[in-house]
């Protein structure tokens, strides 16, 4: 069967505006995305992936439109969903659902378990309210909580339950699309895997889409289809799972996977570590975002910006932008490192 597309981003941009001096006018700009288009099919789950404050939430935020868009367009089944009006975007809210890193502050303490979900489906009216208590209770099952719970309070939970709970209610309303915005990152690893697993398991059982966003590779190898690598608002790489971790070809992925620790002990791996910081997005290099820390930069690297592109054995789908694909690969350019 052929892959349907869910969700094409294109030319995504988003620019924070710095305002500044005594007028207030706005100085400058924070380029958190820079021009990124990439395609979620149905049933997937991608990743985006990159250090702190390369863009990743501000992505899913601009594709909600928690953000307006600077630029660029978002298109959801079809529709453009960054150039509707707010109120045709309401009928989209359903469809579309977030879950954030830390369940206890996207859950108000004062409201049971049960008052929560039901003023879910209450806003995007998804069920008659005789038939909601019936709903939260089988919602809690579905995400292995019990009936019962449904009466108690937020602080009442562990962190893992609270996530179970912020799970039940991105369901309540019946989404295709979730964007987990390191949703499992404040967890102990142990409980980090279970509540993969029920997304996982959820995914099958509703044919839901995952825009998973993570720091942690070692998640993002877990629950991944398809891996995005940001790299200072833009996309360095992109790649499905297998070919991102066995065949990397970006200088930055490649340092990003060295730093995870190999479970094989006789299997060696260096660690690249890049020097220098990342630089500020207000005023991001020319030419290739990431020659100020790349082990390979040249001129042209600081003239010209590389664009996502497959070269060598790569295989179908997987780009990287990068001038020297070939002949880093071929072991042929020189490490200034
Ligand atoms: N509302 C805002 N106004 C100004 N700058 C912002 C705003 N939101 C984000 N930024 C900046 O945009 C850049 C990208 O931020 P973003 O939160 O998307 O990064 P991230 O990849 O999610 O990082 P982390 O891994 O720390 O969550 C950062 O430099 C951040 O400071
Ligand atoms: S284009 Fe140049 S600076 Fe950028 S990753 Fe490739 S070699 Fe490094
Ligand atoms: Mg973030």
């Amino acid at each position: 069967m052929a892959k349907q597309e869910l969700l094409k981003v294109e030319g995504l941009k988003q620019y924070f505006p710095i305002k500044g001096g005594f007028l207030g006018r706005t100085v400058n700009h924070v380029k958190a995305v820079d021009d990124i288009s990439f395609t979620v099919y149905e049933g997937e789950t991608v990743s985006i992936v990159g250090e702190s404050g390369c863009g990743k939430s501000t992505t899913g935020r601009a594709i909600l439109r928690l953000e307006e868009p600077t630029e660029g367009t978002v298109e959801f089944r079809g529709t453009n969903l960054a150039s509707i009006s707010k109120k045709e975007m309401r009928k989209f809210r359903k469809d579309l659902q977030i879950i954030f890193q830390d369940p206890y502050a996207s859950i108000n303490p004062r409201q049971t378990v049960s008052s929560v979900l039901s003023e879910a489906m209450e806003i995007q009216d998804v069920l008659p309210a005789s038939k909601r208590r019936a709903r939260v209770e089988e919602l809690l099952e579905t995400v292995g909580l019990l009936p019962y719970q449904a009466d108690r309070f937020p602080h009442e939970f562990s962190g893992g339950q609270r996530q179970r709970i912020g799970i039940a209610r991105a369901l309540s309303v019946d989404p295709q699309l979730i964007i987990c915005d390191e949703a499992v990152s404040a967890l102990d690893v142990s409980i980090q895997a279970q509540v993969l697993n029920l997304l996982e398991e959820l995914q099958e059982e509703y044919n839901l889409t995952y825009l998973f966003i993570s720091h942690d590779l070692g998640v993002v190898r877990h629950i991944s289809d398809r891996i995005i690598v940001m790299y200072l608002g833009k996309i360095v790489e992109i790649a499905d799972k297998e070919s991102l971790f066995d065949n990397q070809k970006h200088p930055y992925t490649k340092a990003l996977l060295s730093a995870i620790p190999v479970p094989d002990p006789d299997r060696k791996k260096e660690r690249i570590v890049l020097r220098g910081d990342v630089p500020s997005p207000i005023d991001p290099p020319t030419g290739c975002r990431f020659h100020t820390r790349c082990p390979f930069a040249t001129d042209k690297c600081i003239q010209e910006e590389p664009v996502l592109r497959t070269a060598g054995n790569m295989k179908e789908g997987h780009q990287a932008a990068c001038h020297y694909i070939e002949e880093i690969a071929a072991g042929t350019k020189e490490s200034i490192y």
